[in-house]
């Protein structure tokens, strides 16, 4: 047999044996919820302001209210709140506290509403408070990314496909693929916000209130624009959660592929860049080492936001209109998406900012893998020869190099006259590492005019 505890719950009146502790401790959301204080005070403030007007309670009242619900965020602010699990949720610590502060008018305040409407209403304020702050991380990084970009519009990397070398790339326009990336997330959280910022209460359990408040004052005062249609919907709606779950989830998906190229530039077989002392942590055994534990930690944190978004699909899937306890574990999967993001974010901006990129060698790009190998055939293509008889011909030329150790640019033009008699001096220029780059000329390209001309407009958009 489990103890019983002593405390009597605000819903206690149907009840005649008190609640298992077993049952107190599994049903209790206090001790992540607690960080809802500010919302839940601010709602409530509206709500009270909301109930004056509709005259169902009276000016005096809301007054000793509203002082009692200020005392009580004082309280939280200054770590002095001391919240008991045996009653659950902070919606409830917090209206306990009321009516001994301000007493029984205090149990006044949740006449036209349920905890049901309360709470969808405090994570909608935490949520679009919270998007606030994941953009701004985002511009962060994009504003140091095309710093980065301008500083290395003439910095040339291989770029990979198949992790093989490929093509000559600059790697500002590397860098500026992420901009791009993030630019697309930045625009799913805005949209996703428009449906974050809509206002429930006034659904109260499922139904709506019998009394006559205007729901529209309370949106108002809360810096809404739009509010709830369907009351069944209101207090059942999680949707906006998983959209931000969701826009996350592809946010860390981007960010964790960067970290990909990050860790690999970082190693000393790419020795593309350096990162500071600051972003890097060192081994307990092995003197040498500087790992890139930020870049690894972000994408290994992309897993635990992408199962955030299933636990919460998850637990949505099978619930019936409209409230169901359920419903209270979205909040761990939420809070820990918002936290795994801000920090992700924060520490990659950090980690970019402060990182040295390394300008490769002309040499030792044309050393290893003949980059411009397609560039070679294009030359071809340029003398009327048909690109599928082309690509044959470079294929012969890499497969002549690589027998006789050597690279495209060291081959001569005898030599490659004899694979074909279509190679002019001229060919010599097509195959010129940083030539190829430049004649990379189309929109969207790599050629530097191109990367410059998107830096200009990226930067028009993120000012
Ligand atoms: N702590 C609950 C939650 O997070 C609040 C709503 C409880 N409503 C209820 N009818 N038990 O969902």
């Amino acid at each position: 047999m489990t103890k019983k505890s002593n405390t009597k719950s605000p819903w206690g009146g149907r009840f005649k044996e008190s609640t298992d502790d077993w049952m107190i401790r599994f049903s209790a959301s206090i001790f992540f919820d607690r960080r809802l204080y500010a919302y839940d005070i601010a709602g409530s403030i509206a709500h009270c302001k909301t109930l004056v007007k509709a005259k169902i309670i009276k000016p005096g009242e809301s007054k000793k209210i509203i002082s009692g619900l200020q005392q009580i965020l004082k309280e939280f602010e200054q770590g002095k709140f001391k919240v008991k699990e045996s009653l659950e949720d902070i919606h409830m610590n917090i209206e306990q506290r009321l009516i001994q502060i301000a007493g029984p008018v205090g149990g006044k305040l949740h006449t036209a509403r349920s905890r049901n409407d309360q709470v969808a209403l405090d994570i909608r304020l935490y949520l679009r408070d919270e998007v606030d702050a994941v953009q701004k991380g985002i511009r962060q990084l994009v504003k140091v990314l095309i710093q980065l970009a301008r500083q290395h519009v003439e910095t040339i990397i291989p770029g990979y496909t198949h992790m093989q070398r490929a093509q000559p790339i600059l790697l500002a326009h590397h860098l500026l693929a992420y901009v791009e990336m993030l630019a697309r997330d930045r625009s799913r959280f805005e949209d996703a916000k428009k449906r974050i910022n809509v206002m429930p209460l006034g659904s109260a359990a499922l139904a709506g209130t019998n009394f006559p408040i205007d729901r529209k004052h309370t949106a108002k005062l809360l810096g809404f624009q739009e509010i709830t249609h369907n009351s069944l919907d209101a207090v059942s709606d999680r949707d906006f959660a998983v959209e931000f779950c969701s826009a996350s989830a592809l946010l860390m998906m981007h960010l964790s592929r960067f970290c990909e190229d990050i860790v690999l530039w970082s190693t000393s077989e790419f020795g593309f860049l350096e990162l500071s002392d600051q972003f890097t942590t060192g081994s307990s055994i092995m003197p040498q080492k500087k790992n890139p534990d930020a870049a690894e930690l972000v994408r290994g944190k992309t897993g635990r936001v992408y199962g955030n978004l299933m636990s919460l699909l998850a637990m949505l899937k099978s619930l019936p209109l409209a409230y169901n306890k359920d419903l209270q574990e979205d909040k761990e999967p939420l809070f820990d998406t918002v936290e795994t993001v801000k920090g992700s974010l924060a520490v990659f901006h950090g980690m970019l900012k402060t990182a040295r990129f390394k300008k490769i060698p002309l040499k030792r790009l044309a050393e290893e893998g003949f980059l411009t190998a397609t560039d070679l055939a294009d030359y071809l293509v340029m003398q009327n020869v048909p690109f599928r008889e082309a690509h044959e011909i470079t294929g012969k030329t890499v497969a002549h190099c690589i027998a006789t150790h050597r690279h495209l640019d060291q081959l001569p033009l005898a030599e490659l006259q004899k694979i074909s008699p279509r190679f002019k001096k001229d060919v010599y220029d097509f195959i010129s590492i940083p030539k190829s780059v430049q004649r990379k000329n189309v929109y969207g390209g790599t050629a530097k005019k191109r990367v410059q001309e998107q830096i200009l407009r990226l930067s028009k958009i993120w000012k």
